[in-house]
């Protein structure tokens, strides 16, 4: 049996499309969440809108605290449930949370389980990101690793980690978008992209105190200002706290309550531009071809910058709003680095192959 551990919004989206591979090729597997994200609008919507087989869930229920805490109380509940079932041969794990660190920590401390991570090799090569120590060591202690682009595989490569344990699949965040499931829900109005801008904002960087907030809401006045569009303003709840003691124009930027998938799809599809300091956003935007300013000082998604669809715009240096002018005067040349829509489909092999060369009688 294999274990998909998850705990967030954005490992929900991006394992839907996994899960559904497994179920239509009749893979045991439960799916262990971790509770690291528990307000019904960053968890139960998405499992709710994107159909997790429920019975299927175990809610570990560990709730935030600092990532100390947080990280040993999932690792200790996670080991727990790993020894209670001699049947688990594997746990597979995605991207650079709390949650999937705890995943891998715990499954490499127990004999004959392995660790299969999806959306590996990921750096941004900036230690101040809790998430850059994260994918370092999941990276380290997995056993099959799973690569977006052949940019991830090389930083593999150039860490040690051998070859044969390396394999470039896309992005599922491909098939998530394309899935006709997906599709049949999202209103994309023919392209057009309307007088409004997308903000998104909870990168630990830019939420520490409310000084950086302060500073991307000032400039995001002034673009609205200046160009005359409204700012669409989905809130994590850790920033809304932080935004309640902000005062600003609330005609001109607008936050809402965090959306479902696909209300958010929608809503970004038909923007004139997006602003976010969010990982999954780089990919979704250059995706949906919607140019777009990440507010960091760093991004594990070079590809998008290279492609030009993305500008990395630092808060320190009030860039926001002259980076907004440069990217909406850009010839873009849209291609989508993360793959064609088959990265499930992909690993869904890999990962075949790989458990019944480990473990001949898994199935
Ligand atoms: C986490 C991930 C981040 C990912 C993001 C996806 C880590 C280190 N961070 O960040 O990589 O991009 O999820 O959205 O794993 N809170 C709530 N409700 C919740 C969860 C959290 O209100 O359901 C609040 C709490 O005040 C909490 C804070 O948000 O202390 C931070 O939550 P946490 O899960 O630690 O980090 P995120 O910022 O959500
Ligand atoms: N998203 C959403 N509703 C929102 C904001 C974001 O569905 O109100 C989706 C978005 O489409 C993307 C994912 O959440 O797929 C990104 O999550 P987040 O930015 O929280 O995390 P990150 O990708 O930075 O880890």
């Amino acid at each position: 049996m294999i274990i998909i551990i998850l705990g967030t919004r954005p490992e929900i989206i991006k394992l839907f499309p996994i899960v559904n591979t497994f179920i239509n090729n009749k893979i045991p597997f439960k799916i262990l969440h971790t509770g690291q994200h528990y307000t019904f609008k960053l968890s139960n919507t998405f499992i709710d809108q994107l159909r997790l087989p429920a019975k299927k869930i175990i809610n570990l229920k560990v709730g935030s605290g600092t990532h100390g805490n947080q990280t040993a109380l999932m690792i200790n509940k996670i080991e727990k449930y790993l020894n209670s079932n001699k049947k688990i041969k594997a746990v597979l794990v995605y991207g650079d949370t709390n949650s999937a660190l705890a995943g891998s920590l715990a499954a490499s401390k127990i004999q004959n389980i392995k660790i299969i991570h999806l959306e590996a090799g990921l750096r941004s090569f900036d230690k101040d990101m809790p998430e850059e120590v994260n994918r370092r060591i999941i990276d380290h202690s997995s056993d099959l690793l799973l690569c977006p682009t052949k940019i991830s595989k090389k930083y593999l490569l150039n860490e040690g980690i051998p070859n044969k344990k390396i394999f470039v699949t896309g992005n599922t965040i491909v098939d998530a978008i394309k899935s006709p499931f997906t599709q049949k829900f999202i209103n994309v109005k023919n392209n057009s992209h309307g007088d409004y801008v997308v903000l998104t904002i909870h990168r630990e960087e830019n939420t520490r105190n409310k000084n950086n907030l302060k500073k991307i809401i000032n400039e995001m006045i002034k673009i609205s200002k200046n160009k005359n569009y409204k700012i669409i303003f989905p809130t994590h709840p850790k920033t809304k706290k932080l935004l309640n003691k902000i005062k600003y124009d609330k005609s001109r930027l607008i936050s809402t309550e965090p959306m479902d998938y696909f209300s958010f799809l929608t809503l970004l599809k038909n923007a004139k531009l997006a602003v976010s300091d969010s990982g999954g956003i780089q990919e979704e935007a250059c995706i949906l071809k919607v140019p777009l300013i990440t507010i960091r000082n760093s991004t594990e998604r070079p590809e998008t910058i290279h492609m030009g669809c993305n500008i990395l715009s630092k808060i320190r240096d009030k860039m926001i709003y002259k980076d907004v002018l440069k990217i909406l005067k850009r010839n873009i040349k849209w291609k989508n680095p993360y793959g064609n829509g088959n990265a499930s489909q992909k690993s869904y092999k890999i990962i075949k192959q790989f458990i019944k060369k480990n473990e001949p009688k898994f199935y």
